[in-house]
């Protein structure tokens, strides 16, 4: 399936683990619909990992455990539908799913066309307990296949963490997104890691096959399946959505939506932002003033976007205050071009403009500045 911008949605793993189940999933497609997360763009409700009975049935189809989806994923499936939304579901290209539940690996075909009979529009593979003498390569060549002849739109989401240079070959197996990052926690640590993660990646992400950075630990606070003591502060989450969103990443919301305060709201909710993320062109985000902050601890990012404005952050990604100051010269605008820029922060939403063709800032720890900038 063929995707002109990043997907958005909801996944289950970051709160809720092996946790989930029917009421679950409806409540968080309720919420997704009254909360006005719809309405920014979410669309995907994904059901991940460990919805399925241990053992296929006699005909070697995945069957979902009743215990947890007492009606099946075909009345599930209908039923977000009927809200609107759309449905994806979770396996992976080994024998076993990371959770140890049935995988696709040598049941592709009959997979995929289980999951058109569901009414899923959004498949996530994995890529645990992968056998070792196929290369990840034609394990998602073959779902690929499979899924782009079931008979149904099914958005390919590939998950094996860049392993194998998967930037290089990903865009072979039909896939809409791509993980290019490892699994991430709830604490600033995993967001300066998988930011990093990035770096020699950004060329590799585009229209039609984005560079998933993975879900949101945005408004998580610390608790369920991938939280971590704490979690983040409000500026730390602020800073982990500017850098998905002017990165391009797909934005998948990982926290407890049904209990969302407006803190986490006005962040996952940010449209300025989510413009920055869903800009048509999905041209490639660049690293400025990477010689002058040499170092993972200042990174500031540019993005020409669709209608001539820019995307502008600066990211704290260190332990102190620091400044930052760059010149407009390095995203295309020299002082003899005569133009300057007029820039509105996303978070705040007042306009400034940079003094003698440069921008100088002083960012809090872990926090950062993203401007949309009209060229003046
Ligand atoms: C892997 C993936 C995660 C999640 C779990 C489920 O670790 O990277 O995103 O899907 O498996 O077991």
């Amino acid at each position: 399936m063929f995707k002109l911008t990043p997907p958005l949605g909801w996944n289950t793993w970051n709160t809720f683990g092996e946790k989930i189940n029917e009421q679950l999933i409806l409540d968080a497609a309720d919420e997704m619909v009254r909360f006005g997360l719809k309405d920014c763009g979410y669309e995907y409700i994904v059901i991940d990992d460990c919805w399925a009975m241990k053992e296929r049935d006699e005909n070697g189809k995945l069957v979902a455990d009743p215990a947890k989806f007492p009606n099946g994923m075909k009345a599930l499936s209908d039923a977000i539908h009927a809200k609107g939304l759309k449905f994806g579901m979770y396996s992976c290209a080994g024998t076993l799913t990371c959770a140890g539940y049935p995988a696709s690996y040598d049941y592709e075909f009959i997979d995929a066309a289980t999951f058109a009979e569901w009414g899923v529009d959004f498949l996530k593979y994995d890529y645990c307990f992968h056998t070792p003498l196929i290369k990840a390569k034609y394990l998602y060549r073959r779902m690929g296949a499979a899924l782009a002849n079931c008979g149904r739109e099914i958005l390919f989401s590939a998950c094996s963490w860049g392993i194998d240079e998967t930037q290089k070959w990903i865009k072979t197996t039909g896939a809409s997104m791509w993980r290019s990052t490892t699994d991430i926690f709830d604490s600033w640590s995993f967001i300066k890691k998988l930011t990093a993660q990035q770096k020699e990646l950004h060329p590799y992400n585009g229209v039609g096959c984005f560079n998933d950075m993975d879900m949101l630990v945005v408004g998580m606070g610390g608790r369920g399946n991938v939280g971590k003591e704490s979690g983040c502060t409000f500026e730390e989450y602020r800073s982990h959505f500017s850098i998905w969103c002017m990165m391009g990443s797909p934005l998948m919301i990982g926290c407890d939506i049904r209990s969302m305060n407006e803190e986490t709201g006005s962040i996952l909710m940010n449209r300025d932002a989510i413009a920055i993320d869903q800009d048509p062109s999905c041209n490639q985000p660049y690293r400025i003033t990477d010689c002058r902050y040499p170092d993972e601890d200042v990174l500031i990012y540019a993005r020409l976007l669709t209608n001539g404005d820019y995307a502008i952050g600066v990211f704290n990604m260190g332990d102190a205050e620091h400044s930052a100051d760059f010149l407009l010269d390095e995203i295309g605008l020299p002082i003899s071009c005569g133009k300057t820029l007029l820039m509105r922060d996303v978070w705040s939403g007042k306009e400034e403009m940079p003094k003698n063709n440069t921008v100088s800032v002083r960012v809090k720890a872990h926090d950062c500045r993203l401007w949309r900038c009209k060229v003046v």
